[in-house]
């Protein structure tokens, strides 16, 4: 979603505002600005379009020496994306700037009352609002300013604002959206997000909620009343993890990564045939009292918990219940001792997850939280977090960061598991530690899924098929289809075709069978008679050496053979390449697919 990046310092260009926003890009956005003290007024550009279009439209005035600037990618929400609409935005007398991501709820009602005072608004923007009622309540000094409005406003916000006459000092200030500041010996630096940051520095601290922060020759926080300490990270991330790296897409280096990223998500955590989280020490008379398991999150990574409720049903029989977010958090869902709640988020920013944390906060109950990115918003208000360690994922379809999380969840079912006195079965440790070699051998044959993909670009329509834990893998299967090539790709558990989505093949309707050799093998063959029989081809993802299988599709994508728990693993990859490329061969923005985000910070 929307992106901000300011900076205020010496030795500093326009080109820098412009190089930030290139690295916000992958967030998903229309429109880009940026606003920059030019002497000792500001200067604005913003245009609907790319960066590059920016870029274009500043042409020399990229090299201009500036003490600093605020800049901004936008993804509308409020106003249709246009030139006016973008950020920044400013007050009557073009003194104040700001930039903001969120959603200023009362904005009509502010407003009209601002109208009514005399304000002269110029754009649709929520966030209009906000450069306004600072003009009303501005007497010299902008982050004052900016605190006398946060009371008025109703939403959410990381907010980036300067004033004219101020030269070298941003104000800020954040609730429900995330703010990261950083700082080297020449600049300070405000993003919304660490990947712009990483070029200045490695050090970073994060804005809590209700925090302001005046960023100038010094760093000074206030929280919701007095001058508060901060904490510093560090961010393991190069600047070199964030960009593409020779490869044509973020898409697929992140999948190409995959391998190193199963390795650094077990490191520390795989001991021999034992598994350990240090993140979990202290909670072991909690962990084996828990009855009940419900795992909170959205898109793929509700997938990945999906296929832990079938894992540790299997495992160790105790019910877990799987929800997306959006739903979860207007349920009434029942808080007790005996539950655990685990949220699953890649960016631990996304809206639903952590209002869903929230209210199960609110009720008592323990969270422990998967994410991937450092110091956000989930992980701070977890009880405990499991980090993922699949460095930077850019591109907004989730790939390796899914894998991540799948893995951690066996770890964490294995855990659990022995937490309960329970059997782990014989073979899957020493498959899943070596799982990463099973993944290497499927990338390095990547062309023949390339090739398959070729055979299928033509279709419009897909239906993905599994059963037991190849269900969850045919909902992410579809997904990733859908979301980067724009195919109608549904999913369906196999057994369900019957009752209705059958209807629906024909020869220029093709299904994607998730059929590994496990215990629903048999079931999966006559669920793929069913559907050949009404003319559908039929894709497989298929284990080597099964030629019952293989003979029946009319393609195989092969996977190597595993314990059948880890299936849902080493599939992944095949079904991310088989999407991607489709979505290549289209010629599409796989990256940055159209309407989408990559973190979802609304509702
Ligand atoms: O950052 P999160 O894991 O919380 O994001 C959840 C979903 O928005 C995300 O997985 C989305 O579905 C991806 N585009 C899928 O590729």
């Amino acid at each position: 979603m929307c992106g901000i990046f300011g900076f205020v310092g010496e030795g500093g260009k326009v080109r820098d505002l412009v190089d930030a926003l290139k690295k916000l890009e992958y967030r998903g956005y229309d429109s880009a600005g940026v606003a920059f003290w030019d002497e000792d007024a500001v200067r604005l550009f913003k245009i609907k379009g790319k960066v590059s279009d920016l870029e274009t439209a500043l042409g020399d005035i990229l090299d201009l020496d500036i003490k600093g600037g605020i800049a901004h990618t936008r993804w509308a929400t409020h106003g249709e994306p246009n030139d006016v609409n973008a950020h920044p935005h400013f007050d009557c007398e073009r003194k104040i700037f700001v930039v903001h991501n969120g959603i200023i709820e009362n904005h009509k009602e502010l407003r009209k009352e601002l109208e009514k005072r005399g304000h002269r608004f110029v754009s649709d923007t929520d966030t209009e609002v906000l450069a306004h009622l600072i003009e009303e309540n501005y007497y010299g000094n902008i982050l004052e300013a900016l605190r006398r409005i946060l009371p008025l406003l109703r939403g959410s916000y990381a907010v980036v604002a300067m004033h004219s006459d101020e030269v070298g000092i941003l104000a800020a200030a954040r609730k429900g959206s995330p703010l990261v500041i950083g700082k080297n010996e020449n600049f300070c630096v405000v993003a919304s997000d660490i990947t712009p940051i990483l070029k200045y520095t490695k050090e970073v601290i994060f804005l809590d909620e209700g925090e302001t922060v005046s960023v100038g020759g010094t760093v000074d926080f206030v929280g919701l009343k007095d001058s508060v300490e901060k904490r510093i990270f560090h961010i393991s991330w190069s600047e070199r993890d964030a960009e593409k790296g020779g490869y044509k897409h973020f898409m697929l280096k992140e999948i190409m990564e995959e391998p190193e990223v199963l390795k650094n998500a077990m490191a520390g955590r795989m001991k021999g045939s034992k598994v350990e989280f240090e993140e979990l020490k202290g909670w072991e008379d909690f962990l084996s009292n828990v009855e009940k398991v419900k795992m909170i999150a959205c898109g793929t990574s509700h997938h990945a918990g999906m296929l832990f409720k079938y894992f540790i049903e299997d495992l160790i029989q105790i019910e877990v219940e799987t929800d997306v977010a959006s739903e979860m958090r207007y349920r009434k869902t029942k808080v007790d001792d005996e539950t655990l709640f685990i949220a699953i988020s890649q960016s631990g920013e996304t809206a639903d997850t952590l209002e869903t944390v929230r209210k199960i906060k609110e009720k008592g109950g323990r969270v422990l939280s998967l994410c991937n990115v450092l110091g956000s918003t989930l992980t701070r208000e977890s009880d405990r977090t499991i980090f993922l360690n699949a460095g930077p994922e850019i591109s907004v379809a989730s790939t390796k960061a899914y894998v991540a999380q799948v893995v951690v969840l066996l770890l964490l079912g294995v855990e659990l598991a022995r937490i309960k006195g329970k059997n782990i079965p014989a073979g899957f440790l020493d498959d899943l530690r070596d799982i990463h070699a099973r993944f290497e051998e499927i990338l390095e044959n990547s062309n023949l899924i390339r090739d398959t993909a070729r055979e299928f670009v033509k279709f419009r329509n897909f239906m993905y098929i599994g059963r037991w834990m190849g269900y969850p893998s045919a909902l992410e299967g579809a997904l990733k289809l859908k979301e980067i090539s724009y195919t109608n790709a549904t999913a369906y558990p196999a057994g369900e075709l019957k009752h209705g989505p059958i209807a629906l093949l024909d020869e220029d309707f093709p299904v994607f069978a998730i059929v590994p050799t496990d215990r629903m093998k048999e079931k999966m063959l006559n669920n793929i008679m069913e559907v050949k029989a009404r003319k559908a081809k039929v894709v497989g993802v298929v284990t080597e050496g099964d030629d019952e299988v293989f003979r029946l599709l009319d393609h195989t994508l092969k996977i190597p053979k595993v314990h059948e728990y880890l299936y849902p693993l080493v599939m992944a990859p095949v079904l991310q390449l088989f999407a991607y490329f489709i979505a290549d061969e289209r010629g599409l923005d796989v990256d940055k697919p159209r309407n989408l985000a990559k973190s979802v910070t609304v509702e």
